[in-house]
């Protein structure tokens, strides 16, 4: 084992305050929502990781076959001797299919919001790349990364899959692309997972697996408020609603409330009506076209793209200026 075999971790973490502050605004507000990046405690993330291997939830399985069949080209695309930094990385699972592909990447530093798992996987992957340098950095990317320059000579490539870009509305993707493309402006690049608008049909279901373990990571972020932040809510009194809407190119994910009821957060009362809606995560969907456009209006230069045979997913490579 190499000196490098420990990884150096960053804890840049949003603390508690943060999150009682966002939810405290957001269950206040009209309509009512929760930023979807607290759905990552230790139970959300693991119940995350349920999602991905769910028969209907195609996005994790088509996006590994991808990663699997190209990670060859993308790694002569990136040349020797990279630094790799990965956005949400959580279990730092496919990260491994590029990091294998590479010739001799110097350094991987994963960002992820959810600590434990990502020190966990840190660790691992230090572990299992012993001449790789590892530095895990827990924190909230979408608030901006302020990193140090690379080493001189290094190329600096961010990995963002997951389709987590998904998360943002399309202005607020653009502005966030904005910022990668400043944080690997002078030669570096953008390797991002996009999916792909499909028939509503093959959404819905992905989004409202038959196991209900997509319904039970929307309804944790209730448990989650219950145990940080002394809520009282009534998990039984809401439920998980996703559905497509067509015209906006997203899924809209809600817990719906089912009756009328009032709930307390931090000692704050917070009425909800019945059928009311509080909002916790859109999920954007692209064609391969508008997602290079709204790159090239970010200042990236799209240079490739990879899709599987059924246009499920998309992996894009992109430039930075
Ligand atoms: C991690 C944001 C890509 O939008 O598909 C899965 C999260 N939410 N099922 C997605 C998610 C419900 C996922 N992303």
């Amino acid at each position: 084992m190499s000196a490098r075999a420990r990884p150096r971790l960053l804890d840049l973490a949003p603390d508690e305050e943060d999150f009682r502050a966002a939810v405290l605004a957001g269950l206040l507000a009209r309509p009512k929502s929760i930023p979807c990046k607290f759905l990552y405690d230790e139970a959300g993330s693991r119940l995350f990781e349920a999602i991905c291997d769910l028969p209907e939830y195609y996005p994790t399985r088509t996006e590994t076959a991808l990663l699997e069949r190209n990670a060859g080209e993308m790694a002569a695309r990136i040349g020797p001797g990279c630094e790799l930094i990965e956005l949400g990385s959580g279990a730092s699972r496919k990260v491994r299919l590029l990091l294998d592909a590479l010739d001799h990447p110097a350094a991987y530093l994963p960002v992820d919001i959810a600590r434990e798992p990502l020190f966990a996987a840190a660790a691992a992957i230090a572990h299992d790349y012993p001449a790789l340098a590892v530095t895990a950095i827990c924190a909230d990317y979408s608030q901006g990364l302020n990193l140090p320059p690379p080493s001189a000579g290094r190329r600096r490539v961010a990995f963002f899959p997951g389709s987590t870009i998904g998360n943002l509305k399309p202005a607020a993707a653009r502005s966030f692309l904005a910022a990668c493309a400043r944080l690997l402006a002078g030669g570096g690049a953008l390797i991002v997972g996009v999916d792909l608008k499909k028939a509503p049909a093959i959404l819905h279901a992905a989004y409202n697996d038959a196991q209900g373990v997509t319904a039970a990571f929307n309804l944790n972020l209730l448990t989650r408020i219950n145990r940080e932040l002394d809520g009282d809510f009534d998990l039984d009194g809401f439920r998980h609603l996703a559905f497509y809407n067509e015209a906006a190119g997203r899924i809209e994910i809600y817990l719906e409330s089912r009756r009328e009821q009032l709930v307390h957060v931090a000692g704050v009362p917070v009425r909800c009506a019945a059928g009311e809606r509080i909002h916790t995560e859109d999920s954007c969907k692209y064609g391969v076209a508008e997602f290079q456009a709204l790159s090239i209006a970010a200042g990236f230069r799209p240079s490739a793209v990879w899709q599987d045979d059924a246009a499920l997913f998309s992996i894009h490579y992109l430039e930075a200026p």
